[in-house]
């Protein structure tokens, strides 16, 4: 896999880390951490690390005596990742083929990277191989578009204003909210205890606009989108009547969003 990030990508990652990551990804990884029983000393793969937000929140609880790992298949995300903690290790890779040995981790955590999976069963095979008998799995997975309306009021933007591609790298993500087939998938890799839960928690943008520039700046370039400045200004101002609803007296954009926490355990 090529290491190397363009000046392109690497901006994406940046992008990416500064405007998402704050906004609709950091609120989550207390529940991974919680869910894979993540403790000082562990040594713990997040698979689909994206920028590291939940590697580098994993690292705070396994320590220095802990190893921590983030991969992921895209050279911008890891070089982003690097920049704002070059002391974890990073690894561009992708879930179909983790380059670790048999039986490495304690935990396995992936936060809204199972979506992108090109194969989700070998993908799993994958992380079973590599967690260690007794180690724990903790994945979290989008609810379904429609039950994280303010994902489905954006897509209505990009489908009006920019494109078909657009609109369908946004609703990509929210593609897998059927946690019963992804327990059948965790079960028949051989993970056992698997469990899953809901949980909402607030996305805070700095105002509504930012909810669209954070995909048209930081999501669609890495579907290969890349859209002059003046088609950023257009989208967004027409942004505006659709998405005031979410927007506060203090003109923060807010709004819930839902998720599963899915857990599971090798058996020993
Ligand atoms: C929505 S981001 C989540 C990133 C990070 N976990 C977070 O919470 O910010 C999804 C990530 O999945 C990664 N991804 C896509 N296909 C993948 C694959 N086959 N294997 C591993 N990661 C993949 C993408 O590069 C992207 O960084």
């Amino acid at each position: 896999m090529a290491a190397e990030a363009t000046q392109e990508e690497l901006q994406a990652g940046r992008g990416y880390e500064a405007l998402f990551v704050p906004a609709l990804f950091a609120p989550w990884c207390d529940h991974l951490i919680g869910g894979a029983r993540i403790r000082e000393g562990a040594h713990v793969l997040d698979v689909a690390c994206g920028t590291g937000v939940l590697t580098r929140a994993a690292r705070e609880c396994s320590g220095h005596t802990g190893r921590v790992v983030g991969l992921d298949p895209a050279p911008g995300m890891i070089a982003a990742a690097r920049e704002v903690e070059p002391n974890i290790e990073w690894v561009l890779g992708s879930a179909e083929e983790l380059p670790f040995a048999d039986d490495s981790f304690d935990c396995v955590i992936s936060q809204f990277g199972m979506m992108f999976f090109q194969d989700l069963r070998k993908a799993t095979r994958e992380m079973y191989r590599v967690t260690k008998p007794g180690g724990r799995l903790g994945v979290a997975i989008w609810h379904t578009i429609d039950q994280n309306p303010a994902y489905r009021d954006i897509v209505a933007v990009l489908e009006e204003y920019v494109s078909p591609e657009a609109a369908n790298s946004v609703r990509l993500p929210f593609s897998l909210g059927a946690p019963d087939e992804v327990a059948t998938i965790l079960s028949q890799a051989g993970f056992e205890d698997i469990a899953f839960e809901s949980k909402s928690e607030q996305a805070t943008f700095p105002s509504t606009r930012t909810m669209v520039e954070v995909e048209l700046r930081g999501w669609l370039p890495l579907f290969d989108i890349h859209l002059s400045e003046e088609k950023i200004a257009e989208v967004l101002i027409k942004s505006d009547v659709k998405l005031s609803k979410y927007a506060t007296p203090t003109g923060k954009a807010v709004f819930p969003t839902t998720a599963y926490i899915m857990t599971a355990r090798k058996p020993e």
